[in-house]
């Protein structure tokens, strides 16, 4: 029985991640452990220069070497010579003439016998360009002075503006208006399999693609066009993918491409799998962003009006900087029910590398300056910093920073009045002070954040936010599923079989969830945004519910009963009235099969349509929002600016648990990544526009070593059109994280830090100024 009242057979269990012995045993299938026969090896030749204009491309000596079969340059493009799907400023190819945007982009494609000879080669292919000044700096790019695509650098502005928004008015009532800047600066993925991608000319002579993703339709969609091909001729089938947090969104198509252009025109299969050099410094980050924020509250602090203005860092390359600056702008002023809204998010070019999706897409950065703010104004209030987040959280009945009417309940203010409990809150800061008063180098402090998060794509991705699923039951009684949706290491595949099992009856570990294949399940947008538990369990339960009827309908004929009189049991489908008449869920998949019934069936998923006036930024965001609070204790070396984070208690407002230990997952190493994000991972570039930050040695991600010490609660308040209730947890759990660390650094230290990651270096000068 869960705390809602209701009985669950599967969903919310303990279970062994579906593919989890493979993985551990290293029998899984990843990309680099795929080879076909006559394969070639391609690499990418770039332009290396972060400004200018291509004039002309010298593949000669690269041709000439060691290995080379081939070099392809834009005119081997046979179709659209262009990458970008929701900016179309990023050609596959560079032509002469065209605008090189930043170091990365491709002039050439070589294809040879081995990895390291077409690596080789490709510093050898060598181009002539005119030199155009770079801008790396994003106020700068705002000036507009160089500009890089089009007639301005800035791309994107979306603002929201709700109740009185006129900056001039709307902070009139206030008893105090709190301002502050902060600086988010870039994040790596860092997944530990690094992008790969083979394309091959299949059985059906049609391209398939195998690759490490998230999206496989994203990847199907850029090859047919880029080939100039139906989308009929293109096949994706995801293989074992080792992390992605959103760096597989979209970029896998930018390899995809390269290789399936090199499998065009050589009628072979060709491989291409970066390396750890190569992925950082071809892919996409996280996008640093500035914010100014200006808050005014009353003197109890409840928040009467927020203005922010912030703008992000988008890079060479558009890529899908719309979709995560779209974020930015609907997150910015926090989980908070406030009447003046007034937010504006800009989006500038820069010769840099391009930013893209990573796990919250433009949300954590905003979060850490609405909830720094939130602290600073609990501190010039003299009140306590969870009670400020109480007061002004969201709950049924009230409006989200963009209008949006909450009309379910939601579980926002359990999460901050579950973790105050479960952290003692009074006990915890007493015990703080009481430290810090008796230690003179080493100080601890304690931080807070409360986040909301849109799940799914919403009203500017609605297009793309349905998803299919197909089950078959087979006649031995197990069952094969198919989805859109990817398993990265999120547990996903887990996910699905739990749902299945719920409905179905059957053990999980008689359900298989397949390798996602374009050719089986329509297009079921990306794996993103925390949606697939929403969408693709969605289209499992649709699927499931069709077979159990079709089981059901089998299983009265067999024991000469109504069907109304038959439930679903484990593994049996037995009489309501008399539970020792039953027929086992393998009796009828063998019934089925010789009654000619066929156990399969389709689910398809999606929301209604959602009311959004763009030009105001006001309107129904989001599906639904996950709820999050955390506080976290740290410790602060005031000599080293050694900064350690102890005890994390997360409290998340998932709708219903399915996948329990997929939870814990989900909330450890989401808090563990954004944990890195604020403290240690700082990525730098040189004055001519290379990442200087290209692998592990300099890119310091947090270890085992650096792992607090957690206590999660997990708050179940079903949302009505989730699975039994479900919502997403994928990117509410990295979320909070930067904010409740700054702001506990900032407790410690007693001054507020306005960047992350807090490095050393930034953190020593804070000290010492104080
Ligand atoms: Mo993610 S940023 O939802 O791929």
């Amino acid at each position: 029985m869960n705390k809602n009242g209701t009985n669950f057979r599967a969903i919310g269990n303990k279970v062994n991640r579906l593919e989890g012995k493979e993985k551990v045993c290293g029998t899984s299938k990843y990309i680099k452990d795929l080879e076909f026969e006559d394969m070639v090896y391609v690499a990418i030749a770039t332009a290396n220069v972060a400004h200018g204009i291509l004039k002309f491309i010298d593949v000669e000596e690269a041709r000439g070497s060691e290995g080379v079969i081939d070099v392809l340059t834009h005119e081997d493009v046979p179709g659209k010579n262009e990458m970008g799907d929701v900016v179309a400023d990023y050609p596959a190819l560079l032509k002469p003439g065209d605008k090189i945007a930043y170091v990365g982009d491709y002039v050439a494609f070589v294809a040879a016998e081995s990895p390291e000879l077409a690596r080789k080669a490709a510093k050898k292919v060598h181009i002539v360009y005119d030199a155009l000044p770079p801008v790396f700096d994003m106020d700068e790019a705002m000036m507009d002075k160089v500009i890089i695509h089009g007639d301005t650098n800035i791309k994107t502005h979306y603002v929201v503006k709700k109740g009185e928004y006129d900056p001039e008015r709307m902070f009139e009532n206030c008893d105090l208006v709190v301002e502050g800047e902060f600086f988010a600066d870039y994040q790596e993925q860092a997944y530990l399999e690094p992008q790969g991608v083979i394309a091959t000319i299949d059985l059906n002579n049609t391209f398939t693609v195998y690759g490490s993703m998230q999206c496989p339709y994203y990847v199907q969609n850029g090859v047919a066009e880029v080939l100039g091909i139906p989308y009929s001729d293109v096949r994706v089938i995801q293989t074992e993918t080792g992390g992605a947090f959103g760096g597989k969104e979209d970029v896998p198509t930018y390899f995809a491409v390269p290789a399936a252009l090199v499998a065009n025109k050589l009628k072979r299969p060709a491989k291409l799998c970066l390396d750890r050099e190569e992925d950082l410094q071809l892919t996409s980050k996280r996008h640093p962003i500035k914010t100014r924020y200006k808050v005014g509250v009353t003197d109890y602090g409840r928040i009467r009006a927020l203005r922010c203005e912030a703008v992000g860092d988008m890079g060479g390359h558009g890529t899908l900087s719309p979709i995560v600056l779209w974020r930015s702008v609907v997150h910015a002023a926090g989980a908070y029910d406030i009447k003046n809204v007034s937010v504006d998010v800009y989006g500038v070019y820069t010769n840099k590398v391009p930013c893209g999706a990573y796990r919250g897409f433009g949300s954590p950065q905003v979060f850490f300056g609405i909830e720094s703010m939130m602290d600073q104004i609990a501190q010039e209030l003299n009140i306590d910093r969870i009670h400020i987040r109480e007061i002004n959280a969201l709950e049924k009945g009230k409006t989200t920073p963009t209008g949006h009417l909450l009309n379910e309940d939601i579980g926002a203010k359990d999460t901050i009045t579950k973790i105050r409990d479960r952290a003692k809150w009074e006990t915890l800061q007493k015990e703080v002070d009481q430290f810090n008063k008796t230690h003179k180098y080493v100080k601890r402090g304690l931080g807070v954040s409360h986040i909301h998060y849109g799940v799914a794509l919403g009203a500017m991705g609605q297009r793309l936010d349905a998803s299919g699923a197909f089950v078959q039951v087979f006649k031995d009684g197990t069952v094969g599923i198919q989805i859109g949706g990817t398993e990265m290491g999120q547990g996903a595949k887990t996910t699905m079989a739990l749902i299945a099992s719920e409905i179905l009856g059957q053990d999980i570990s008689k359900i298989r969830v397949y390798q996602p294949d374009t050719a089986f399940v329509p297009d079921s947008g990306p794996t993103v945004a925390s949606r697939t538990t929403l969408f693709s369990g969605n289209a499992v339960k649709l699927a499931c519910e069709k077979l159990l009827e079709k089981m059901k309908e089998v299983a009265a004929k067999h024991l000469n009963l109504p069907r109304e009189k038959i439930v679903v049991g484990e593994r049996y489908f037995c009489d309501v009235e008399n539970p020792k008449s039953c027929i086992s869920f393998r009796d009828i998949a063998l019934l089925s099969d010789t009654e000619n019934v066929g156990l399969s069936a389709t689910g398809w998923f999606k929301t209604p349509k959602l009311h959004w006036d763009i030009e105001k930024g006001f309107g129904e965001a989001y599906v639904t929002y996950s709820f999050a609070t955390n506080v976290v204790l740290v410790e602060v070396d005031m000599l080293t600016a050694h900064v350690q984070v102890l005890k994390v208690f997360a409290g998340h407002d998932v709708g219903q648990t399915i996948n329990l230990d997929g939870i814990y997952g989900q909330v450890q190493g989401g808090f563990v990544q954004g944990m890195g994000y604020a403290l240690y991972e700082k990525l730098k570039h040189d004055d001519k526009g290379n990442l200087l930050t290209t692998n592990f040695n300099t890119l310091t991600i947090p270890t085992i070593q650096e792992m607090p010490e957690f206590e999660i609660e997990i708050i179940e308040t079903p949302f009505s059109k989730g699975p039994f209730g479900a919502k997403g947890i994928g990117e509410p759990s990295l979320i909070p994280a930067p904010a409740s660390i700054a702001n506990a650094v900032s407790h410690a230290v007693g001054k507020r830090i306005t960047q992350i990651p807090i490095t050393k270096d930034y953190l020593l000068k804070v000290i010492s100024e104080s």
